[in-house]
């Protein structure tokens, strides 16, 4: 069975972006431009419509499409596939005059004047008529349309609203899950300063003393956004069940479980700003990062390609200082998430608008109007190479490690007061983890805690702070039967309601995994950082010292071996790094944040004793390798993230596709250089 791609049918990377032609129609001749352009950047997918709510109803009840019509015939006369857009993200005025429930309410419970975008309230049963009608008439009338490729629903659904139709849902919410005020009560531990609540309607979301309601409150609006969301989707699904659904998402937005979200859409489409400006020094550091964020969103529907449904070939207007792209940064950044699983990467925008707070925001096509700019062409150079790499649609990604990531457990951590005060920033030990194994050139699949993991030889678990009921024994389970895992020991903290875990930590029955219980934590601010030195003959082959940052924990040995100790501190001598053999496998414990030099011993370690391959024989520091392979096509994605010229060992025959040249056994990248390599026989 072939997999299939974005939309079905069509086999090309979708590649285009952003288009609003709803601020051109006084502007026929812009248009019609528009349409010489679109085919000589190479550009094939357009999103439209995703503003343009009152273009359609300028008044209520007044709708016409026409606009839209003669948009849609013109890009299915060019072979251009049409990503249709909801309008819901952005109310027409009248709207928001006539019906102020639509408006949402802040924490401080006072009701948005009419600006801005992305600001509906979610229950509103009037926003939710006006959305269904609207969508409606657009799968009516365009659901067979031969541009049609796949609905875009709203844009970057997001936020939180307190109004008073919310506050009755969040009550409903709170009985059907608890069932009673006791049992809500005690997963909150409430009885402190008083908050046992005597009522669901009495519980004040924006409370952060009680932070097990805190991690409720964010379910909830992730749920009402998903509810929402679902709304939005019913008439498409009835009128056009064979027009998949996705929505742009926000990367690693903390706010958001997009893990949760991505069950209910049918592909995956995130908006990737800014990946890489001149800004920004150590480019490889924002690679792994991306790399990390790409592996994630890969796994949310593992059996179908994602894409990129914003990027910029420019810099976004937003940025400070808004600096230019370097060349051939651009055509690195899409070529990194094509070899990530997507196959797709489309734009925001096609075109500068004259006014309006994006006017300068990087686009296709500038100002200036015409196809002479290195923007345009750096663009048209990529959809050129898109289309000789169209064999790619359809390959897979390998991927040999697994790394756990949750939402809930970041939320957990990052309400509940102590732990990392100052520098909450969760992410950080699983993105230094990735990098390990991005440097490498190991594929790594991330993964929610409701995942398999079993297959992977290696599994990384980076603050596991929240476990979620099974975890610790599928954890368990897959330690005894001969995994590796590595975690830090930040894992095992609090239940799925943020409640500590009693007993010492790890918790929940992974202490014993581990070997160890940690007794105290250390935060360190940015001032302080202890040692750790790797002791003498350890089993995981580690040499040398390194620094540790952010956190040290002062554990006691229970059976594990330390296999770095630290240095200084009254806890000098106390455990660093951690193995402990349990079943036929290991636990491998950080007791401290890991710099990436230990991070880089420990992954080259566990690769070779575990027989991980890497996409290339060869890697350089600072370029990142990734393979695709179809049937019996292999491609290997390579790109240079430093501004070095760099030679990579590729083994075998490959013909490179950015160059169109053969070559046998290692590649030269320029600086900033990246390339798609397909092995001949
Ligand atoms: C995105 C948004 C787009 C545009 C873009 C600018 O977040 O979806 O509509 O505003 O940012 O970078």
């Amino acid at each position: 069975m072939p997999r299939p791609t974005l939309i079905p049918g069509e086999n090309r990377i979708l590649h285009g972006g952003d288009y609003n032609p709803d601020q051109w129609l006084a502007y026929p001749e812009i248009l019609n431009e528009d349409f010489r352009l679109m085919p000589l950047a190479g550009c094939n997918t357009f999103s439209i419509g995703i503003f343009a709510w009152v273009s359609y109803e300028p008044e209520e009840g007044t709708v016409s499409f026409d606009w839209l019509n003669r948009i849609m015939d013109r890009m299915a006369a060019q072979n251009q596939r049409v990503i249709l857009a909801t309008p819901s993200g952005a109310m027409p005025d009248w709207m928001a005059a006539k019906y102020p429930e639509i408006r949402r309410v802040d924490r401080q419970g006072l009701r948005a004047p009419y600006r801005d975008r992305h600001n509906h309230c979610w229950t509103s049963p009037v926003y939710r008529d006006k959305v269904t009608e609207m969508n409606t008439r657009l799968a009516e009338r365009f659901g067979k349309h031969p541009a049609l490729g796949m609905w875009h629903l709203s844009n970057e659904y997001s936020g939180e609203c307190l109004c008073p139709l919310c506050r009755a849902e969040w009550a409903k919410w709170l009985e059907a899950k608890y069932g009673s005020l006791e049992k809500m009560n005690d997963a909150w531990w409430s009885h402190f300063w008083s908050h046992t609540y005597t009522s669901f309607n009495t519980v004040e979301p924006a409370d952060s003393t009680v932070d097990g309601m805190m991690v409720d409150w964010l379910r909830f609006s992730n749920d009402r956004l998903i509810d929402f969301m679902r709304h939005e989707m019913a008439p498409l699904r009835r009128l056009t069940p064979d027009v998949l659904c996705t929505t742009n998402f926000m990367g690693t937005n903390g706010h958001l479980n997009y893990a949760e979200i991505a069950k209910h859409v049918d592909l995956i489409a995130d908006d990737q700003y800014p990946a890489y400006s001149s800004e920004i020094t150590d480019l490889a550091s924002s690679g792994n990062y991306v790399a990390f964020k790409d592996n994630l969103y890969r796994g949310f529907h593992p059996d179908r390609p994602w894409m990129l449904m914003e990027s910029c070939p420019e810099s976004p207007q937003w940025c400070s200082p808004m600096r230019t792209k370097d060349p051939g940064l651009h055509r690195l950044e899409m070529l990194q998430a094509i070899g990530l699983g997507a196959e797709g990467t489309c734009y925001f925008q096609w075109r500068k608008g004259k006014g309006g707070m994006e006017k300068f925001h990087g686009a296709v096509v500038d100002h200036v109007g015409h196809e002479n700019t290195r923007a345009f062409r750096g663009v048209a150079e990529l959809g050129a190479l898109y289309q000789r790499m169209e064999g790619v649609v359809g390959s897979k990604v390998l991927a040999e490690v697994a790394m756990i990531h949750d939402w809930e457990s970041q939320w957990g951590y990052e309400l509940s007061s102590g732990p990392g005060n100052g520098r909450k920033d969760y992410l950080h030990t699983a993105v230094t983890l990735h990098r390990g194994l991005w440097e490498r050139g190991y594929g790594v699949d991330v993964l929610g805690q409701d995942r398999e993991w079993d297959q992977y030889p290696l599994v990384i678990a980076p603050r596991m702070w929240m476990l979620k009921p099974g975890t610790a024994e599928r954890i368990r389970d897959y330690v005894a039967q001969g995994g590796t895992l590595v975690m830090d020991a930040l894992g095992g903290v609090c239940d799925e309601y943020n409640r500590v875990l009693p007993g010492g930590w790890p918790g929940g029955g992974l202490r014993e995994v581990a070997g160890i219980w940690v007794e105290e934590w250390d935060w360190l601010d940015e001032k302080t950082h202890r040692t750790a030195r790797s002791v003498d003959g350890n089993s995981l082959g580690l040499s040398g010292s390194s620094e540790v940052e952010r956190w040290a924990m002062i554990a006691h040995l229970e059976g594990a071996e330390a296999v770095a100790i630290f240095e200084d501190g009254w806890y000098r001598g106390a455990p660093a790094v951690s193995v402990n053999a349990y079943g036929k496998g290991r636990c491998i414990t950080l007791l401290g944040e890991p710099d990436i030099a230990v991070v880089r011993r420990l992954m080259g370690h566990l690769g070779r004793e575990l027989h991980l391959h890497g996409a290339v024989s060869d890697l350089p520091r600072g370029v990142a390798a990734q393979r695709r392979v179809k049937e019996d096509q292999t491609y290997v994605f390579l790109q240079n993230f430093t501004k070095d010229r760099q030679t990579v060992g590729i083994g075998g025959r490959w013909r490179s596709l950015a160059n169109d040249i053969e070559i046998e056994g290692s590649h030269i990248l320029n600086p900033l250089g990246s390339d798609v390599l397909i092995q001949l026989p």
